[in-house]
């Protein structure tokens, strides 16, 4: 009975007063000119934190990040599938630039990653850039040397007297320098033709990206999409930025 009392206070100031943030994100004054340089600080010291996951975030350990599954693609006559997702780099990412413009109210964030390196089971058929293909089993992905920008709109709502950050519109940009893939077990184990396809992604890998480019965007965008979100929605906007 108490316990249940006892979490309920929890769980109503959760909801109305939010969390705070916690000792390993250092907050950063939004209207100073040094902005960007503490917001750049504050992140590098908070990823090796961030990436060993914070239950009272709800954010799972980063690096590696497994997930079940993720649809890349059933548009453009390509139906693929990834299940038994394992996604490892995220360690290793870097915030390198960032804008706030209060008036407005944008937020973008730059960052880049030497390195995402995602390994999987898949399952395809259909066409890629016309080129009729089909195949499951393992599969790696690796997304090298890469910019991620993710910019947003956002929306203050008051919740309880405290102000919170809503997100609108988003945006996700991946600019890799180079891909690799490498699918296994393609067209029922024929290596000539499993080989072909694998040099020819390799190196169409540009195209292959805008014609994948959503799905594989959405994969690795949702995930930031949602760390982010997660420290972002849940603070009261004035433990973030102290002078918002
Ligand atoms: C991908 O998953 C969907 C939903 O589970 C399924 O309908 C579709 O057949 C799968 N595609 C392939 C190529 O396995
Ligand atoms: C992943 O693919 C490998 C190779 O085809 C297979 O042996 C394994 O059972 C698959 N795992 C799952 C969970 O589908
Ligand atoms: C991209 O990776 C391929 C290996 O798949 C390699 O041959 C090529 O040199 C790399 N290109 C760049 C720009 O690093």
């Amino acid at each position: 009975m108490e316990r249940k009392v006892f979490l309920a206070v929890c769980l109503f100031s959760v909801f109305t007063h939010g969390l705070h943030l916690p000792s390993y994100i250092k907050s950063c004054r939004v209207r100073s000119p040094d902005f960007v340089k503490c917001a750049i600080k504050s992140a590098a010291e908070a990823l090796p934190h961030i990436v060993k996951g914070d239950k009272t975030y709800g954010i799972p350990p980063l690096d590696p990040l497994i997930l079940p599954a993720i649809l890349v693609s059933n548009v453009g006559g390509l139906n693929l599938n990834l299940t038994n997702v394992k996604i490892s780099g995220f360690s290793n990412f870097k915030l390198i630039g960032g804008s706030v413009d209060l008036d407005k109210q944008k937020i973008l964030l730059t960052s880049s990653c030497p390195l995402v390196d995602l390994f999987f089971n898949y399952s395809m058929s259909g066409k890629i850039v016309s080129f009729p293909v089909e195949g499951n089993g393992k599969g790696e992905i690796k997304i090298e040397r890469a910019i991620y920008k993710y910019g947003f709109d956002f929306k203050l709502e008051d919740v309880g007297g405290k102000k919170f950050l809503r997100f609108g519109k988003e945006e996700f940009i991946l600019e890799p320098e180079n891909m690799t893939f490498n699918l296994e077990n393609l067209f029922n184990g024929d290596k000539t033709l499993g080989d072909q396809l694998n040099k020819f992604l390799n190196e169409n890998w540009k195209d292959i990206l805008v014609e994948l480019g959503p799905g594989i965007t959405e994969a690795v965008g949702g995930i930031l999409k949602s760390i982010v979100g997660k420290f972002l929605q849940k603070t009261p906007i004035n433990e973030i930025f102290p002078d918002f």
